[in-house]
């Protein structure tokens, strides 16, 4: 399997809940490798370009409220088939759908309020991790 990059983002309900070591570790736990990380506060601008893809979507605006109601942490993963490992850990995006062992069974509040985001490809991965990271930030 080849080593890949995927992003993530730990996201306000968890920084709230002071519980980003316990989702990193279950990351790690999982055979990832942070190889880039920081704390930020999102703009409005930048949550809103971040999840343009979801523009039309009913939850839009809330979600983009969510996402800057407080800090985040955003990440570079990596490991063997990154971004499905990482799907894997975080879990479904509802809570109430999600497996044990995941890291939304154990955390999420709500489908919003879901704890983790995770690319859903590597061509979106790539896409993600530029918009957030540059190139001397990301250490492997
Ligand atoms: P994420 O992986 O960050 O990508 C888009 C986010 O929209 C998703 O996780 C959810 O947290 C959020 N969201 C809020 N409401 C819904 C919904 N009804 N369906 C799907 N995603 C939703």
């Amino acid at each position: 399997m080849a080593v890949t990059r995927t992003f993530s983002i730990i996201k306000p309900d968890a920084t709230r809940r002071n519980i980003t070591g316990a989702v990193t570790k279950m990351l790690e736990e999982a055979g990832l490798r942070v190889v880039a990380s920081k704390r930020i506060h999102m703009t409005r601008d930048q949550a809103e370009g971040f999840y343009a893809v979801h523009s039309e979507r009913p939850f839009y605006n809330d979600l983009c409220a969510f996402m800057t109601s407080g800090p985040v942490v955003v990440q570079v993963l990596e490991g063997d088939n990154a971004v499905q490992r990482n799907r894997d850990v975080m879990g479904a995006t509802n809570p109430a759908d999600a497996a044990e062992g995941t890291i939304r069974k154990a955390f999420a509040e709500s489908i919003e309020a879901n704890s983790v985001h995770g690319s859903d490809s590597d061509e979106n991965a790539k896409i993600e991790i530029d918009f957030f990271f540059s190139q001397s930030e990301i250490v492997g």
